[in-house]
């Protein structure tokens, strides 16, 4: 197992180029078996969650190439419509295929996910839309099972916006029977993104990006090439890390109005930002501390709760008390307790931690608890006085490409080693 070990103090100065969106490329991958011909995927990020997607579509029957950023796949035919518990325990986004697999091939036998360090993560609003499209759901021994001869469009209004919940019911719907409408679905990028090349593909949805998607079905999909969009959660992440060093960050290849309610939170901090057509750049050079600020999670246009934690870590070294309000995931807390280990002063009250401004934190070694957790405790490690080892970093690779070579590009001391 590696461990990322720092040694923080350098200011990070210079460019940064972002990587495809981890939570856009997933979907994209599992919805290219709702059809044949070739579909060429690229900005596909190379991280763990993308080659497990790439495994199951692999196991399903798909011939996957998977080359640097770009991936070719071609699901002419399926040999199996069973996803794993073996991969999906490894990664929940393994629902995702659970749509596709049922509209296109009437069955679909899915591990349902498990618990997960952020919280009680269920996938109930999954089930009632495809059994609002008609599917026969049931739970037996573990997997999520589906049948239905052909879905049929239908209204469905979901309790919460759910991310991947949406996904999988505009997946299904693309090639159900007549016009499904899918209220309070969620609007993150990622789900426009999907939208978009399913459209390339012959799919019907308008709505996408607001909370009424429509989807009239159609009978087939074809191949269509696409590139996936930046990863604003990466694009995030390396802003913060220019904050919390006091540096000057330039990162591009991203898109700012993905990363609005981040920009506005940073700019009430204190730090400078400008914005460009496909970048951004933070300077916190000239600012003698930034100040704490309050931010509350939620779902897209709101602040993301994948930037919660690298908040946390850069409010632990603000000016002043900050509170950051969870209400996304109940549980999504565990690297309070590793940052405290550094030194951060945070008290927890239900969903919500008031965060006590320190002028200094302390290198340690640390635990990652989950993917954006790690990158928390890496941004903490970057301002802190000495060496902060975080261990099992495998949470990290899950999602974020190359994030030391990509640091250390900006002049952080950060390299990675066994464990
Ligand atoms: C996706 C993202 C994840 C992000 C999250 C919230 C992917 C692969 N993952 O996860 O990085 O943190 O969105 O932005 O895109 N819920 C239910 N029932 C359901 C489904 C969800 O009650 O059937 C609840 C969840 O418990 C949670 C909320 O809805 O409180 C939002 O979760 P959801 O949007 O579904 O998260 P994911 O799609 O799993």
């Amino acid at each position: 197992m590696d461990k990322i070990v720092i040694t923080g103090g350098p200011s990070l100065r210079g460019e940064v180029q972002v990587s495809g969106a981890k939570n856009s490329a997933l979907p994209i991958l599992a919805s290219t078996i709702l059809g044949g011909g070739e579909c060429v995927i690229t900005n596909v990020p190379r991280v763990v969650d993308v080659v497990t997607m790439g495994k199951l579509l692999g196991i399903l029957g798909a011939t996957v190439h998977h080359e640097g950023n770009r991936a070719a796949i071609k699901a002419d035919v399926i040999h199996s419509t069973q996803a794993p518990y073996e991969l999906v325990k490894t990664m929940r986004a393994s629902v995702l295929v659970l749509g596709p697999l049922l509209a296109r091939w009437g069955e679909a036998t899915v591990s349902l996910p498990g618990g997960c360090a952020i919280g009680s993560r269920p996938v109930n609003l999954h089930l009632a839309g495809l059994a609002k499209l008609g599917a026969e759901v049931s739970i037996e021994h573990g997997y999520i099972r589906a049948k239905a001869k052909r879905l049929k469009g239908a209204p469905i209004y979901c309790d919460v916006p759910t991310v991947t919940g949406t996904e999988n019911l505009m997946m299904a719907a693309s090639l159900a029977q007549g016009t499904t409408v899918i209220e309070n679905a969620a609007k993150e990028p990622e789900i426009v993104d999907l939208a978009d090349f399913l459209t390339k593909r012959g799919a019907r949805i308008s709505g996408a990006g607001t909370d009424i998607i429509t989807v009239e079905g159609v009978r087939e999909l074809r191949g269509s090439d696409h590139e996936v969009i930046p990863d604003r959660i990466e694009a995030g992440t390396h802003l913060v890390a220019g904050a919390i060093t006091k540096g000057s960050v330039l990162v591009s290849r991203c898109r700012p109005e993905h990363l609005e309610p981040l920009l506005n939170k940073l700019r009430e901090a204190g730090a400078r930002i400008r914005v460009e057509k496909e970048q951004v750049h933070l300077d916190a050079t000239k600012t003698a501390r930034l100040k704490g600020v309050d931010v509350r999670t939620l779902p897209f246009p709101g602040f993301p709760t994948d930037m919660q934690a690298q908040m946390v870590a850069l409010m632990s070294v603000a000016e002043g008390t900050s509170v950051v309000t969870e209400t996304v995931f109940e549980s999504r807390f565990m690297h309070v307790e590793e940052l405290r280990r550094m030194g951060a002063d945070i008290r927890v009250e239900g969903n919500r931690l008031v965060i006590t401004g320190r002028e200094q934190l302390t290198g340690a070694p640390v635990m990652a608890s989950d993917l954006r957790a790690s990158a928390g405790l890496i941004l903490a490690g970057l301002a802190a006085e000495g060496m902060t080892e975080v261990l099992r970093v495998y949470h990290l690779d899950r999602g974020y490409e190359r994030i030391e070579e990509k640091l250390r590009g900006l002049g952080a001391v950060i390299e990675r080693r066994k464990e």
